[in-house]
């Protein structure tokens, strides 16, 4: 069985004030998985508020190499030691804003598992892809070109983000969820978690997350707060 897995993206959003919404949520994650991505700035921080508690911590992103001369970047080494057990991989924010492309994120993902961290890799098409009828062959591009050989359940999660959903309000419908999430399956085997992101809400996480191929959640908006995530890895752990 895949693991669940409810995991909270903040993007560039928190300050030390987040700390408190951080507590709620870690006395919530009993039952399933569940990881915050905040800003690098936090996750020292959070990183030690969350210990003893079964919150995990995670990067957003990580430099393919260890060290070195790159302003502005952060190796999965750095992530390892500020107390981060996951680094996302390939969202399509970075994609977007930094111009990554699949081999980039390939060779994010090998340094995230040199690290030691389980990777979250990102992949998702864009609203012209899906109406051109060609969400599953973009997807499978993606995944041809970022993911490396030797994935496995242990050290790399999916999640499957259409772009025109992300922070859009707009959700996929549960049968194009569905479309996909059988499609991974299918072509990642029965253990390894698949989450679905783009605008989950308190509102529609149990029907998502009761599609029998979904195992968990990658949350933007609806995870800067304990009220709004809460409900989500309450209707994980129900599915
Ligand atoms: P959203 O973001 O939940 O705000 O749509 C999801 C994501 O980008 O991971």
């Amino acid at each position: 069985m895949p693991r669940k897995i409810a995991a909270g993206n903040w993007k560039m959003n928190g300050t030390l004030e987040a700390l408190s919404e951080a507590a709620g949520i870690a006395a919530a994650a009993d039952d399933v998985e569940t990881v915050l991505c905040p800003p690098a700035t936090l996750i020292a921080p959070l990183a030690s508020a969350a210990q003893g508690t079964p919150l995990r911590i995670g990067g957003q992103s990580c430099h393919p190499t260890a060290a070195g001369a790159h302003t502005g970047d952060i190796s999965a080494e750095m992530l390892v030691d500020a107390g981060a057990a996951y680094v996302i991989t390939g969202h399509s924010e970075r994609r977007t804003d930094h111009g990554e492309t699949d081999a980039d994120v390939r060779a994010q993902t090998e340094a995230a598992w040199r690290a030691g961290l389980v990777a979250i890799l990102c992949i998702g098409e864009t609203l012209a892809e899906r109406e051109a009828g060609e969400t599953l062959a973009v997807l499978n591009t993606q995944l041809d070109g970022s993911l490396p050989d030797g994935a496995t359940a242990a050290n790399t999660v999916i999640a499957y983000e259409p772009v025109w959903a992300i922070g859009t309000g707009k959700v996929a419908t549960p049968a194009q969820v569905a479309e996909v999430h059988d499609a991974l399956r299918a072509r990642l085997g029965p253990e390894m978690s698949l989450l679905y992101g783009g605008s989950v809400k308190a509102g529609n996480a149990a029907e998502i997350f009761a599609l029998e191929n979904v195992d968990g959640g990658l949350v933007g908006g609806a995870s800067l707060k304990a009220a709004d995530f809460v409900p989500i890895v309450a209707a994980l752990a129900a599915s």
